[in-house]
C-alpha cells in the first residue's frame, strides 16, 4: 500500500493536478464516462483509452488498454509501444530493442541485429533528449544515423583491452559509452563496427551493443561485456522516453483554429522539439487538467 501511494506520486509530481483531485474526481484526468487507467497507469487526457472510442483528443492519442495482460497493459495504438507512465510534456515507453553483434575467436560475425526505430513522421511523437545513446563492448563504435538521409545523430565508441580496465558505473568510454542526442528525432538506425572484430578482448567480450535509454536507468557492470543474455535483459530494465505535444502547429497558428486545445485559466506553450506543436499549463494559481473543459480551477 505504502509503496502504491509512493509510485503514484512519482508518477503525479510533475503534473499541476493535485492528488486529491486527482483521487476523488476524475474530471481532472480523463473525460467523463472515461477511464483513467489501464492496469497501473494512469491515462490523462488528451490521452485516452479506446481506439476510436471518443476519449481522446484524436487518434494519435488513443492508448490501446489491451486486457491480454494482468494488470492490463497500455499501449500506444498507432506506435504499438507500451507505455509505462505518462507525464505532462513526456512518455516513458518500453524499450524496442537493442543492436548488437558477436564475433567468434577468429573475428567472424557470429549473430547481429540492428535497430531500426521509426516514429510515424505525422505523429506528435518524438524522441526525447532526456535518451541517451549508449554502447557497451570493449571493440566497439556505434553510429545512430537518421534513416531518410543517413545523417550522424550521434556516435560513441566503447573500448578496453582487459576486463580489469572497467569499474562500476563508469561508462565514460572504457567498456561503455554514452552520448547525447538532439530533441526533435523522429527515426534512427544504429550500426555498430569494430576495430579488430574483437579478436584481441574475446576471451571476455565477444559481443557489442548499443541502445537508446533514459538517460540514468542504465548502469554499467563490468560483467555486462560478457553476459550472454545482456540484451533481454537490457530491455526489461532500461525504458525510452518520448516528447509529445498536440498537433504540428506554434500556439499563434492554433490560437485561430476552434480545434485549440487549451481550455479556461491556461497558457500555451510552443513546443520546444523544433517540429512544432504545443503545450497548454494552468495559470498561475490555476490548477487541474488544462486540456479538459471547463479548464483549470482556481
Ligand atoms: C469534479 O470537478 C469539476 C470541476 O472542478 C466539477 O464541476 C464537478 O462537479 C466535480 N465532480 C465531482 C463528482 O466531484
Ligand atoms: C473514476 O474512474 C474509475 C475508473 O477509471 C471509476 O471506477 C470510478 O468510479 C470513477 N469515479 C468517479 C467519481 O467518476
Ligand atoms: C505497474 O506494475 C508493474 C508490475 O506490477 C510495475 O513494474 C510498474 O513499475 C508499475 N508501474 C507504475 C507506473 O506504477
Ligand atoms: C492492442 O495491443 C495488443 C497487444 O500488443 C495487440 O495484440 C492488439 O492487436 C492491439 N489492438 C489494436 C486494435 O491495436
Ligand atoms: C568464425 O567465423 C568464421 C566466419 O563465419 C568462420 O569461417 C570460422 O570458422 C569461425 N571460427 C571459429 C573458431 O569458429
Ligand atoms: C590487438 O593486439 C595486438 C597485439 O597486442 C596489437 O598489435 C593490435 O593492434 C591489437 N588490435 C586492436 C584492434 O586493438
Ligand atoms: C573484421 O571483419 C571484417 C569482415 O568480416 C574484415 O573485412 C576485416 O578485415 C576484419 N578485421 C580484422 C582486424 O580482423
Ligand atoms: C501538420 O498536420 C496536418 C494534419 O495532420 C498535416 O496535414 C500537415 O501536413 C502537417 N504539417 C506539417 C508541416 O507537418
Ligand atoms: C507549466 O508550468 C509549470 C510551473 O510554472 C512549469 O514547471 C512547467 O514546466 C510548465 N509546463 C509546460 C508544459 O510548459
Amino acid at each position: 500500500m505504502q509503496q502504491k501511494a509512493c509510485i503514484l506520486l512519482i508518477l503525479w509530481l510533475p503534473f499541476s493536478f493535485s492528488i486529491s483531485k486527482q483521487t476523488i474526481n476524475n474530471s481532472t484526468i480523463a473525460l467523463p464516462g472515461c477511464p483513467t487507467k489501464c492496469g497501473n497507469v494512469s491515462v490523462p487526457y488528451p490521452f485516452g483509452i479506446g481506439l476510436d472510442a471518443g476519449c481522446s483528443i484524436g487518434p494519435w492519442y488513443d492508448i490501446n488498454c489491451s486486457k491480454s495482460f494482468n494488470p492490463p497493459k497500455p499501449f500506444l495504438s498507432r506506435t504499438n509501444g507500451e507505455i509505462i507512465d505518462i507525464s505532462e510534456t513526456k512518455i516513458r515507453v518500453k524499450s524496442n530493442g537493442i543492436a548488437y553483434r558477436c564475433y567468434n575467436q577468429t573475428g567472424g560475425i557470429t549473430r547481429k541485429f540492428p535497430t531500426l526505430y521509426g516514429i510515424d513522421e505525422t505523429s506528435p511523437f518524438s524522441f526525447s533528449n532526456e535518451n541517451k545513446f549508449i554502447v557497451v563492448g570493449c571493440d566497439d563504435v556505434s553510429f545512430m544515423t537518421k534513416v531518410a538521409t543517413g545523417n550522424l545523430i550521434s556516435s560513441c565508441a566503447a573500448i578496453c583491452s582487459q576486463s580489469s580496465d572497467l569499474s562500476d558505473g563508469s561508462c565514460s568510454g572504457i567498456g561503455c559509452c554514452q552520448n547525447s542526442i538532439p530533441k526533435g528525432v523522429k527515426n534512427y538506425i544504429t550500426s555498430l563496427r569494430s576495430y579488430g572484430n574483437h579478436t584481441n578482448v574475446s576471451s571476455f567480450n565477444r559481443c557489442g551493443y548499443s541502445f537508446l535509454g533514459e538517460q540514468g536507468r542504465y548502469r554499467f557492470h563490468p560483467s555486462d561485456v560478457s553476459d550472454s543474455n545482456f540484451e533481454h535483459r537490457f530491455v526489461e530494465t532500461v525504458p525510452m522516453v518520448f516528447d509529445w505535444v498536440i498537433g504540428n502547429q506554434t500556439c499563434a497558428e492554433a490560437q485561430k483554429s476552434s480545434l485549440f486545445a487549451c481550455q479556461e485559466n491556461s497558457i500555451c506553450v510552443d513546443s520546444d522539439t523544433g517540429l512544432g506543436g504545443y503545450h497548454c499549463n494552468c495559470s498561475k494559481g490555476y490548477k487541474g487538467n488544462p486540456y479538459l473543459r471547463p479548464g483549470c480551477q482556481g
